[in-house]
C-alpha cells in the first residue's frame, strides 16, 4: 500500500520539493500535504505549483502555549490521512505528547552529522571546530531534539575559506539526495541507513 505523507516546513521548502519530485509512480509513498507554521513560507507556493494540498498554522499566535499549537497542528493534518510524517526544514520544537504519536512513523533532516551537533547554527560551529567534515542526517524522530535512530547521513569536506553559507549550499546538495533515498526505502519498510556517498567500486 502506498504511503501517504505530509512534509512539514517553515521556509523555502527545498527539501520538501525534492521529497515531492522523488515520490514518482513506482515509489512507495506519496505527498498527500505540505503544511508550513508560517503562512508565508515560500515552499507552500511551490507545494500548490505541485499540485499537492497545503495548510498553513501560525505558531505565533500560540505564545508558549505548544500543546495548543500541535493540537492545531493535528486538526490541519487528520482530514489528509496521513500514514507519515517528514520534517523537512520545519523550525519549531514538538513535544513528547505529539511525537508519541507519531513515533516510528516521522522522520527528520537535520543538517549536520548527527550526534554533532544538534540544534541551531551547525555550519558555523563545525567550522568554528576546526572539522574537516560536515554533512546531513535523516533520523526518525523521537522526544530527544535531533535524537533518534540514523536513517541515513551524507558527508561533504569542509574546505579551507569557508564560510557557514558555502558549507550549508554544499551540504544542502546533499540533503536534496538523502532525504529522497532514505524515504523511498522508509515507505517500503527498510530501516537499513543510507550512507552517502557511497563507497567507491
Ligand atoms: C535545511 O538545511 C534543513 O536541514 C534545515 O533547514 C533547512 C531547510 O531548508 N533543518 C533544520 O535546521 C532543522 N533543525 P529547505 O526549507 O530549503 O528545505
Amino acid at each position: 500500500m502506498t504511503k501517504r505523507v505530509a512534509i512539514l516546513i517553515s521556509g523555502g521548502g527545498s527539501n520538501m520539493v525534492a521529497l515531492a519530485r522523488s515520490m514518482t509512480r513506482d515509489h512507495p509513498a506519496r505527498p498527500c500535504l505540505v503544511l508550513a507554521n508560517d503562512p508565508t513560507a515560500g515552499g507552500l507556493t511551490k507545494a500548490a505549483e505541485m499540485g499537492i494540498p497545503t495548510a498553513a498554522v501560525d505558531h505565533r499566535p500560540f505564545g508558549k502555549d505548544r500543546a495548543a499549537f500541535e493540537a492545531a497542528l493535528t486538526e490541519a493534518i487528520t482530514p489528509h490521512a496521513p500514514d507519515m510524517l517528514c520534517l523537512a526544514g520545519f523550525m519549531r520544537v514538538l513535544t513528547e505528547g505529539f511525537v508519541s504519536q507519531w513515533q516510528g512513523r516521522m522522520l527528520n533532516i537535520h543538517p549536520s552529522l548527527l550526534p554533532n551537533y544538534r540544534g541551531l547554527h551547525t555550519h558555523a560551529r563545525a567550522i568554528e571546530a576546526g572539522d574537516a567534515e560536515a554533512g546531513c542526517t535523516v533520523h526518525e524522530v523521537t522526544p530527544a531534539l535531533d535524537d533518534g535512530p540514523i536513517l541515513g547521513q551524507a558527508r561533504v569536506p569542509i574546505l579551507p575559506g569557508d564560510t557557514p553559507g558555502d558549507l550549508a549550499a554544499r551540504v544542502l546538495e546533499q540533503e536534496h539526495l538523502l532525504y529522497p533515498a532514505v524515504l523511498r526505502r522508509f515507505a517500503a519498510g527498510d530501516r537499513r541507513p543510507v550512507f552517502l556517498p557511497e563507497p567507491a567500486g
